[in-house]
């Protein structure tokens, strides 16, 4: 009995120590199986996360310094190889030859054509279109028109360009057009029939004078243009340190030659004033100031094909009015500068409105930023203000010229600009 006893007991034992082992491996295995669940979640949460924040940290790059922050030191990397490269040696001989020659065309298309990162060439008779086209808005377009000299200057222009994109992946966000023309008359502008004008933000030129000069750096055309090119022109000077005598930009408008284009499409064009200084420039010299043009054009490109949105300081604007209003002084048109004076202030405080709305709007909202870009690409259009031939009616380069016409002849002009002028207001106001 006691044996039998003993036996059941520990069998009882065994039994029991038996299940309490599988319990406890059933609940170790269940434990085992939710903490790797629950490990499992917070890694994954964690990930998530991770992504979550390199993700909105990579668009915060993105977007600083309006959308050109990230991408400094490639634009340096485009000036340092405008300043390397010889900005093809042989271009001032083509100068002359690139008249409608056969083969300098059809060497220039083949440079061209070679680039990956040009999508077509097109050739016509007298000048030769390449499209960049845009990663993000390739439906906005800046276009780069050039003769001459600018030819060297505008294929070195593609060619590093096009290296930046192997290299480093950048891709212009909005579309880039070269046009590259021979002879006299700028067939280029020919080409903008073919766009809506809205989608042009910006038309620039560098025409066959524009190395003629030996002073100051000016830019004539529209307001809005003309304020991106000489922005792009103080930091080309201040990250190259260049002395005044190299690149002048104190803008005097009185004594410049060129004015605004016939066109009613926002444009500059850039050049060296000919203030006919005869002193023999030597060779080094000149091949500065070609560098210098190169670079103001290539950062005026790069800004306005990648910033996210626009932004219109008024100021060299404000100071040439300024400037054209201060220079009359006929007592009998006082009441009409007045009048002058009173417009431009109402524009500026819409400006204003304008540009501490831009600094509210969210940048990642794309379609917020089109509208505002479209808005003011349409407000520089009004403020060229062209009449049937295409002639400005707001060049305050030409008043200063008119300043010895008679007495009606101004007072047309000045009812003429304040017309212009509160059509810009109603334009912003209606917003
Ligand atoms: C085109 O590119 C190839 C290879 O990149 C090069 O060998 C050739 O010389 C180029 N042609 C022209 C016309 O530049
Ligand atoms: C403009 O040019 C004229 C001569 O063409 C000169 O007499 C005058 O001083 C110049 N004005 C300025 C502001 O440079
Ligand atoms: C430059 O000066 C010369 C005389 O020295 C004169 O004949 C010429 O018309 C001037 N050119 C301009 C653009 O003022
Ligand atoms: C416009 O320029 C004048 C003269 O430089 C200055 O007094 C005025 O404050 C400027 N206006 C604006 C809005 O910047």
């Amino acid at each position: 009995m006691q044996r039998v006893l003993s036996f059941q007991m520990a069998r009882g034992l065994s039994e029991s120590s038996e299940f309490v082992t599988k319990r406890i491996c059933f609940s170790l295995i269940f434990s085992v199986g939710f903490l790797s669940l629950l490990c499992g979640f917070l890694l994954g949460r964690f990930a998530t996360q991770r992504a979550i924040e390199f993700r909105a940290e990579k668009k915060r790059l993105e977007l600083a310094g309006n959308g050109l922050e990230n991408t400094e030191y490639l634009q340096r990397l485009v000036l340092e190889q405008l300043e390397r490269t010889p900005l093809d040696a042989d271009s001032e001989r083509k100068c002359e030859s690139f008249n409608l020659k056969e083969d300098d065309i059809s060497q220039v298309n083949d440079i061209l054509s070679n680039l990956s990162l040009i999508e077509k060439v097109v050739k016509h008779q007298s000048y030769i279109m390449a499209t960049i086209r845009g990663s993000r808005e390739s439906d906005r377009y800046i276009i780069l028109s050039v003769s001459c000299e600018g030819v060297g200057v505008a294929l070195e222009l593609a060619k590093i360009f096009n290296q930046i994109q192997k290299e480093y992946k950048w891709k212009p966000r909005r579309s880039l057009i070269f046009c590259l023309f021979s002879g006299s008359s700028n067939s280029c502008t020919e080409v903008l029939s073919n766009f809506m004008p809205h989608k042009i933000m910006a038309y620039i030129v560098v025409h066959h004078q524009a190395l003629q000069g030996k002073g100051h750096f000016i830019v004539s055309g529209s307001d809005i243009v003309q304020s991106m090119v000489l922005e792009s022109a103080n930091i080309v000077k201040k990250w190259f340190s260049y002395n005044n005598q190299l690149l002048s930009l104190n803008n005097i408008p009185y004594n410049i030659t060129t004015s605004r284009l016939a066109l009613d499409i926002p444009h500059a064009v850039l050049s060296f004033m000919n203030n006919n200084i005869t002193y023999n420039e030597n060779h080094h010299e000149r091949e500065i100031r070609k560098i210098i043009i190169a670079q103001i054009l290539a950062q005026t490109i790069w800004r306005f094909s990648e910033c996210l949105i626009i932004k219109w300081n008024p100021n060299y604007f404000n100071e040439t009015a300024f400037k054209a209003l201060e220079s009359i002084n006929r007592i009998e048109l006082l009441e009409h500068k007045e009048k002058i004076q009173q417009t431009l202030d109402k524009l500026l405080i819409n400006i204003k409105t304008l540009n501490e709305k831009i600094d509210r709007i969210d940048n990642i909202n794309i379609l917020d930023t089109r509208i505002l870009n479209d808005l003011l690409m349409d407000l520089d259009r009004i403020l060229l203000c062209p009449d049937k031939q295409y002639q400005s009616k707001t060049d305050w380069i030409k008043f200063f010229k008119s300043n010895q016409e008679p007495f009606n002849i101004i007072l047309m002009h000045i009812n003429e600009i304040i017309k212009c002028y509160e059509n810009a207001i109603q334009l912003l106001q209606d917003q």
